[in-house]
């Protein structure tokens, strides 16, 4: 498929320039997209496999907050704020199994696995106490092929509404399946803002040059699908001539025939989705990762990379993700150097960016949504330090309607 769907008239409503430089340098702008685009959008945190008993947990941290994802005795999966109802500790680290409550290591408040607050020590103390009224803060969770996803400022289309047909195209890989792969690292820091990365994982036009590997491996797809929700995609099928490197000849040879439960197309095809605001879905025949990108700061981000597979003993399955890993880490070593590079000169005196290609549509989609959510990125020049929390808020009042919508709604 080498189509490119864009009901928007991208020529009438595209900016063909990217964010200015400013905008991936800006600490105060952070702070504004991180409660306007990053907590009001879906965040994953495992997969329902990896949370399959009661008191099973896993958390996510994000940024300056912390998610905590379990399973309840009724066999209900929850998400809660990882922060104590008393004083606000986290309460749990990664991930595990509580084994009767999940109990406060501060002061040992402690809470059922549905949340509710079950015990306070020396309760007496706490004159009037309504226990009923100091649960843990519950927050939208979905689960989607089995990846589940919660959003802690809550509202908005679900994943499904979101995806809409598009999530046809996941299920013959039959993601639901999975189970997180060992021995293979999940995150990495990378010295770049945020959307650096994102642009990077938007872009298929410096997969040609700038991944020379899968470029030799796959007949790669430059042109995207994506709907008014922002959710993209594109597709690339296993190139018939032979690469030179013999991990990717070894993965092009078994491909074909490994996996021969799965349709014809699928098993030589790999698919690269994208969810907003910072969610990329790598999917192959043998596996799939998440692409998730976190802030760490206005010039640091964290690249978290899940990975996981169906299980399969068989000796061709696990040959296969193992080339499919090594791959990919090469593919990572390359993003990570080029989104450095680009931090690096998006600094440079008075640097202006030039246009964006076609190829680059999903990038131009991105920034159109983060224009809307935050007007302020619109200004060709950085504002005055302390006044850009009040500027882009004028700016949202003084807009008309169809700008003000926030980055992850749909857009008419
Ligand atoms: S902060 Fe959790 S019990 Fe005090
Ligand atoms: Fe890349």
């Amino acid at each position: 498929m080498n189509s490119f769907i864009d009901i928007r008239h991208p020529e009438r409503i595209y900016e063909t320039e990217p964010l200015p430089a400013w905008t991936y340098l800006n600490a105060e702008l952070l702070e504004l997209e991180y409660e306007r685009v990053i907590l009001p959008s879906w965040q994953f945190v495992c997969h329902q496999n990896q949370v399959r008993e009661a008191g099973d947990f896993a958390t996510l941290d994000l940024w300056r907050d912390s998610i905590i994802v379990m399973r309840g005795k009724d066999g209900v999966l929850r998400a809660f704020q990882n922060a104590c109802r008393h004083r606000g500790a986290r309460l749990l680290d990664g991930d595990g199994t509580c084994k009767h409550r999940i109990t406060c290591p501060y002061h040992a408040w402690s809470y059922q696995f549905d949340g509710k607050l079950a015990a306070v020590p020396s309760e007496k103390t706490f004159p009037g106490l309504d226990k009923s009224q100091l649960g843990l803060k519950e927050l939208e969770l979905e689960i989607f092929c089995g990846l589940v996803f919660v959003r802690i400022a809550g509202g908005g289309p679900s994943i499904r509404e979101q995806w809409g047909e598009l999530a046809q195209e996941l299920a013959p890989y039959r993601i639901e399946e999975m189970v997180p792969a060992v021995g293979v690292q999940i995150s990495e820091e990378w010295a770049c803002n945020w959307k650096v990365a994102l642009d990077n994982y938007l872009d298929n036009y410096h997969v040609p040059f700038g991944h020379p590997g899968l470029n030799r491996l796959m007949d790669n797809e430059l042109a995207c699908t994506i709907n008014r929700h922002g959710i993209s995609f594109s597709k690339s099928a296993i190139r018939a001539r032979e690469s030179h490197v013999w991990s990717e000849r070894m993965y092009q040879r078994l491909a074909p025939r490994a996996f021969a439960n799965l349709p014809e197309d699928v098993r030589t095809t790999w698919l690269f989705g994208f969810m907003p605001v910072n969610i990329g879905f790598d999917v192959f025949p043998d596996s799939m990762d998440i692409f998730q990108i976190l802030p760490k700061g206005a010039t640091r981000c964290v690249i978290r990379t899940p990975l996981f597979v169906r299980p399969d003993v068989r000796r061709e399955a696990r040959a296969m993700q193992f080339l499919a890993n090594r791959i990919n880490a090469q593919i990572g070593h390359e993003d990570k150097a080029l989104c450095e590079r680009v931090q690096a000169g998006l600094s440079s005196y008075q640097y202006q960016a030039g246009p964006l290609s076609e190829y680059e549509m999903p990038v131009k989609d991105m920034h159109a949504r983060l224009r809307a959510a935050c007007p302020i990125v619109t200004l060709k020049e950085r504002p005055m330090d302390g006044t850009l929390c009040r500027l882009n808020q004028q700016m949202i009042e003084g807009a008309q309607p169809a700008s003000s919508v926030s980055a992850m709604m749909p857009v008419a």
